[in-house]
């Protein structure tokens, strides 16, 4: 058994959006780390082919639309007490200002904010959360440097960026941690729906704004695996920029 604070040994650890992009590399990295990793998304097929990935052994799936009440309650009531829960669910929907109706609004507020707080909310409430356990929460460096188009993303980052500051004054006291990350732009399947609409050369200019080039969701992933461990045990109400110097010049 490895003694480095570093590691996941024994840790139970519950993934949202774990079947793409940030989430699947997370629980890759996590499960590499010593963890038993509990997977969730909507697509059973895709958490079914991360979970052959993994490493280790005692990991699991459960299929869940965090939209849905019903399952939230149903994942919860599955798993049993977690050591860290990292909550990558989400989806990025742009649209003018003037393009905005409550729908849209809705639709970007209640899956990036509203089901992580409801989430979190039930598993506190059902008593499913160790003392001294890490949350994660994915936020964006467009909570605090929003772009045009968008503002419903932004503000949804925006409110879970206080919300994590919130929950880590809430249950310091018995050790558990609330920290987010705040990527700039990672190679995943969401990115390549941000760029569709982007000629090459304005998704050229972008990336050469970046001085040590875009993300990668390992990146993210070790990041995260980081702020779960014990190493992390004096960080918490903290917001980890990721953005390969992009922030730099601005
Ligand atoms: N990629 C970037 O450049 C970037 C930058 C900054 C921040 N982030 C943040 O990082 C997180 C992960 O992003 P990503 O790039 O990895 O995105 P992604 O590849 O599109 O993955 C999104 C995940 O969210 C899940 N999901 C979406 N709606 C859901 C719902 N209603 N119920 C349950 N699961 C749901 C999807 O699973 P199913 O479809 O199977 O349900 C999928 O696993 C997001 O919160 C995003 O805002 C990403």
């Amino acid at each position: 058994m490895s003694t480095t604070p570093f590691h996941l040994t024994d840790k139970t650890i519950l993934i949202t959006g774990a079947s793409s992009g940030i989430g699947r590399q997370t629980a890759i990295e996590c499960a590499a780390m010593g963890a038993k990793v509990i997977l969730t998304a909507r697509n059973d097929g895709r958490l079914n082919n991360v979970m052959a990935e993994l490493p280790g052994s005692g990991h699991s799936t459960f299929t869940c639309d965090l939209l849905n009440a019903l399952d939230v309650s149903a994942l919860v009531n599955y798993i049993g007490a977690v050591d860290g829960v990292v909550h990558c669910a989400g989806l990025v929907k742009p649209f003018p200002v003037s393009f905005l109706t409550r729908e849209k609004m809705d639709e970007t507020i209640h899956t990036n904010f509203y089901t992580v707080v409801e989430l979190t909310t039930a598993l506190f409430k059902a008593k499913k959360v160790n003392r001294g356990a890490s949350m994660v929460f994915l936020s964006s460096i467009s909570g605090q440097h929003p772009h045009k188009g968008g503002s419903m993303y932004a503000s949804s980052k925006a409110a879970l960026e206080a919300f994590s500051k919130t929950v880590a004054l809430e249950y310091a006291a018995k050790a558990i941690r609330a920290n987010c990350i705040s990527p700039a732009m990672v190679k995943t399947p969401m990115f390549d729906d941000a760029v569709a609409g982007l000629s090459a050369q304005a998704m050229d200019e972008h990336v050469a704004k970046y001085p040590l080039g875009v993300g990668l969701p390992e990146d993210i992933a070790r990041a995260a695996v980081f702020l779960l461990s014990p190493a992390a045990r004096w960080i918490t109400g903290t917001n980890l920029v990721m953005d390969g110097g992009l922030l730099l010049e601005y």
